[in-house]
C-alpha cells in the first residue's frame, strides 16, 4: 500500500484478520501504519525508485492517498506490477479538471456534474463568473485533500489575489458554479477485477471548512434518492474500472439535483462506521477486491454515527482523556498515533445506536470528551 495513513493503518487491521502481509510505502518512521506494525519501507513517492522498491514487496499494489505522480504509476504498470486500482483509473482522483471533463462527457446514463470551466487565471474566473454568478468555487486540479486547495471566492479581487495578475498556458485550477447544498453523500462501491461489486448504503457527510467532520449511515435521505445515488456510483465506478473500494462523493442541491462532487479510489473517511456497523467494513472489503477475492455484505447492523477528532490549537492529552471517553455507551474510539496539529484527522468515534440522532449524539459526547472541545 503506498502511504501510510489512518488508512493503511486501518487496512493493516484487517489484513492481520486474513494473515495477509500488508507492506506499506511511508514517508517517516512515525507514520500510522508504521506506528501499528505493518511492514515498511521509507521512501518517498515522487522517487520511482522508492516507488518501484516498495511495489517489488507485493503482489498487488494499492494506495491509501492518490499523491502518487501518474507517470510513475504507469510505469510500474508497464514493469507488470499489478496496481489496483490502474493508473487510469486513478485519474479519476488525481486531477479534478480530468475528471470534471471525463465524467460530464459520460452518456448512458449521463452524469450531472456542477458547471466548471478549466482556469489559470484571474481573468478566467472573472469570465466564468459573468456566466455563473459570483460566488465561485475555485479548485486546485490536483494535491488538494480535506478542504486544502478549495477556495470560494466571493469578488474578482479573491481570485487575483490567489492567482495574481498572469496565467500559466496550462489550467492549474477548476472554476466552478458554488452550489447551494442541502447535504452531501458518500456512496462506497467496492468492485473485484472479475466484475463483482457490493455497494454500501449512501453516508451522509457534513463539512466544516471543506473537512469532513461528522457522518451518519445511512444518510438521512428519501429512498428514492437513496436508491439513485446508489445507481449512479455504481455506473460511474464501472465505467472508470475501478478496482478496490471506491467512494463517490455527491451533492444533493437545494433544488433536489444530485451530482457527482469527486472521487476517491480507496478506503474513506466516509466509509469508518462500516468498522462496527456493516457486515463486512470497507478496509476488509478494500482487501477482499484488490485481491479478487469474494467481497462481503455491506449490510447494516445498526444505524451509526462518526465523528472525527480533529487537532486544534491547544494541547491534547488524549491519552489521559480516553477512558472518559470510553464511558459513553455505544461509542467505540480509533486513534491513529498522530501527533495533534491543528487542522489534522487525528482519530474517529463512532457509535451505533437505535436511532441516528442517538448515535450522534454519543459520538459528539465521547468526542468531546476526547478533545476537551
Ligand atoms: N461547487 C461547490 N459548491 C459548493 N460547495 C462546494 C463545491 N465544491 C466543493 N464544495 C465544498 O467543499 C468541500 C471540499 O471539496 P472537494 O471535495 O472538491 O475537495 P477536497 O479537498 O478534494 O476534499 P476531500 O477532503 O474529500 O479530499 C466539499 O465537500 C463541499 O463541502
Ligand atoms: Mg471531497
Amino acid at each position: 500500500m503506498v502511504g501510510a495513513g489512518q488508512l493503511a493503518r486501518m487496512t493493516h487491521q484487517a489484513a492481520i484478520d486474513y494473515d495477509v502481509e500488508l507492506s506499506v510505502l511511508a514517508s517517516s518512521a512515525d507514520d500510522p501504519a508504521v506506528l501499528s506494525g505493518a511492514t515498511f519501507t521509507i521512501g518517498d513517492v515522487d522517487v520511482f525508485a522508492d516507488l518501484a522498491g516498495a511495489a517489488a514487496m507485493g503482489d498487488v499494489v494499492t494506495f491509501d492517498h492518490e499523491l502518487v505522480p501518474a507517470h510513475h504509476i504507469r510505469l510500474l504498470e508497464q514493469g507488470g506490477h499489478v496496481v489496483r486500482p490502474s493508473g487510469g483509473a486513478l485519474r479519476f482522483a488525481q486531477d479534478k479538471l480530468y475528471a470534471r471533463r471525463s465524467v460530464a462527457a459520460f452518456d448512458r446514463p449521463a452524469v450531472a456534474v456542477p458547471a466548471f470551466a478549466p482556469a489559470s487565471s484571474a481573468e478566467d474566473v472573472a469570465a466564468f463568473a459573468e456566466r455563473h454568478g459570483w460566488p465561485v468555487v475555485l479548485k486546485a486540479r490536483g494535491g488538494g485533500y480535506d478542504g486544502r486547495g478549495v477556495h470560494v471566492l466571493a469578488h474578482p479581487e479573491d481570485a487575483r489575489r490567489l492567482l495574481g495578475g498572469g496565467g500559466g498556458t496550462e489550467a492549474a485550477w477548476v472554476v466552478e458554479e458554488h452550489l447551494d447544498l442541502a447535504a452531501e453523500l458518500a456512496v462506497l462501491v467496492a468492485r473485484r477485477p472479475s466484475g463483482e461489486m457490493a455497494t454500501y448504503p449512501p453516508v451522509g457527510t457534513l463539512q466544516v471548512d471543506g473537512m469532513c467532520r461528522e457522518l451518519t449511515m445511512p444518510a438521512r435521505l428519501p429512498a428514492a434518492v437513496a436508491d439513485e445515488a446508489v445507481r449512479l456510483a455504481e455506473s460511474v465506478v464501472e465505467r472508470i474500472d475501478a478496482h478496490g473500494v471506491c467512494a463517490v462523493e455527491l451533492f444533493v442541491t437545494a433544488d433536489g439535483r444530485l451530482l457527482l462532487n469527486e472521487l476517491a479510489l480507496r478506503p474513506h473517511n466516509s466509509g469508518h462506521a462500516t468498522i462496527e456497523a456493516s457486515v463486512t467494513s470497507q478496509f476488509h472489503q478494500h482487501l477482499r477486491a484488490v485481491l479478487d477475492w469474494p467481497l462481503g455484505p455491506t449490510t447494516l447492523y445498526s444505524p451509526a454515527a462518526t465523528v472525527n477528532l480533529v487537532g486544534g490549537p491547544g494541547r491534547m492529552d488524549l491519552a489521559r482523556r480516553l477512558p472518559r471517553a470510553l464511558d459513553v455507551p455505544g461509542a467505540h474510539v480509533h486513534l491513529y498515533a498522530k501527533s495533534p496539529r491543528p487542522g489534522r484527522k487525528i482519530g474517529h468515534v463512532t457509535a451505533l445506536a437505535d436511532t441516528l440522532d442517538d448515535a450522534l449524539d454519543a459520538a459528539r459526547a465521547a468526542a468531546s470528551l476526547l478533545t476537551g472541545e
